[in-house]
């Protein structure tokens, strides 16, 4: 039977009729309402109805930017949208009677998706890394997704690596959220820009277009722009500083990176790889994991939350 997956995106909330093989058989998307947690539930409830409504499902995997129960049911904070410990699974249930409603965290949902259906297929123990509005994770230990005593593991975003550094949405200072984020790459981008030199082609950009968004800093990557590349050298060798001290504890043998940036492939990846061997403890003498692109990108968190609502109505 199929199964629908929604994500709650910063820009756009997707929905999605997704079939057992991961495959997606009919998508529904809405604008995401920006700072207003009713409106986004209301967004929500409309794209499952309509994706409901031509046949039976097993169950609705909804995936959320933040930090979710071991329940699956509450969201307990989430950084870049106003919820703090919102009941959202009771108040998808009360508007959407007769659905198994099953609540996760957006990367762990994009997560499962590359570990069944994309990149991380065949793998065992994998981390992914998503580089969007904020930095995501999931971790895949030994074919299961971590969930951690209270279910909000695998919050890498939040992992901390500039002491007393940059202030970050869930409430701390320093978290790779706000060096290795969408956001963190244009702050590089429009840094780059103030400069002379290579920031030429970044300044023309910016003053062509009033201001620098992720649309032409990718266009500017994939031509090559020095000064573009140069911004993703300074995104990739603080996600490779972090991967390296996920190593310490979780020692995958896959790192996966998704979010919009994965694009540039190996012109991210390069940067990643020479960091994370630079930083990695025990360097020279601990395997070397191997690091990928997501597959599904844009339709990982869809898939995925629909993955995972099937096997909690199953269990
Ligand atoms: C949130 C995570 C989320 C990530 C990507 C972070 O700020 O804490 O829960 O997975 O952003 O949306
Ligand atoms: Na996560
Ligand atoms: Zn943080």
């Amino acid at each position: 039977m199929h199964a629908i997956g929604i994500d709650i995106g910063g820009t756009k909330i997707a929905g999605g009729l997704v079939a057992e093989d991961g495959s997606i058989v009919r998508q529904e998307r809405r604008p995401t309402p920006a700072g207003d947690g009713g409106a986004i539930i209301a967004a929500v409830v409309e794209v499952v109805e309509s994706l409901r409504a031509d046949e039976p499902v097993a169950g609705v995997g909804v995936a959320a930017p933040g930090f979710i129960d071991a329940e699956q049911s509450t969201v307990y904070y989430t950084p870049n949208i106003p919820w703090r410990s919102e009941p959202l699974r009771d108040e998808l249930s009360a508007r959407l009677p007769g659905l198994a409603i099953t609540i996760d965290n957006d990367a762990n949902a994009a997560g499962w998706a590359e570990f069944r259906f994309g990149a991380g297929r065949g793998s065992h123990d994998m981390t992914l890394l998503t580089i969007g509005t904020g930095v995501g994770g999931a971790i895949i230990t030994d074919g299961r997704l971590l969930r951690g005593g209270f279910g909000a593991a695998a919050e890498i975003g939040h992992m901390r690596v500039v002491p007393g550094g940059l202030p970050c949405g869930c409430g701390q200072r320093g978290c790779i959220e706000q060096y290795g984020s969408g956001r963190a790459l244009m702050r590089f981008a429009n840094e780059i820009a103030d400069q002379r030199g290579i920031g030429q082609a970044l300044a023309a950009a910016r003053q062509q277009h009033g201001e620098l968004d992720g649309h032409l800093v990718s266009e500017l990557i994939l031509a090559e722009d020095p000064g573009a590349l140069y911004a993703l050298r300074e995104l990739g060798g603080w996600l490779g500083q972090a991967a390296a001290s996920i190593s310490a504890i979780l020692d995958p043998q896959l790192f996966v990176f998704g979010g919009g940036v994965a694009s540039a492939g190996e012109l991210l990846l390069d940067p990643i790889r020479e960091a994370y061997l630079a930083h990695l403890p025990a360097r020279g003498f601990h395997p070397e994991p191997r690091f990928a692109t997501a597959e599904l990108v844009n339709d990982a968190g869809i898939v995925g939350a629909a993955d995972i609502a099937r096997t909690a109505v199953a269990r």
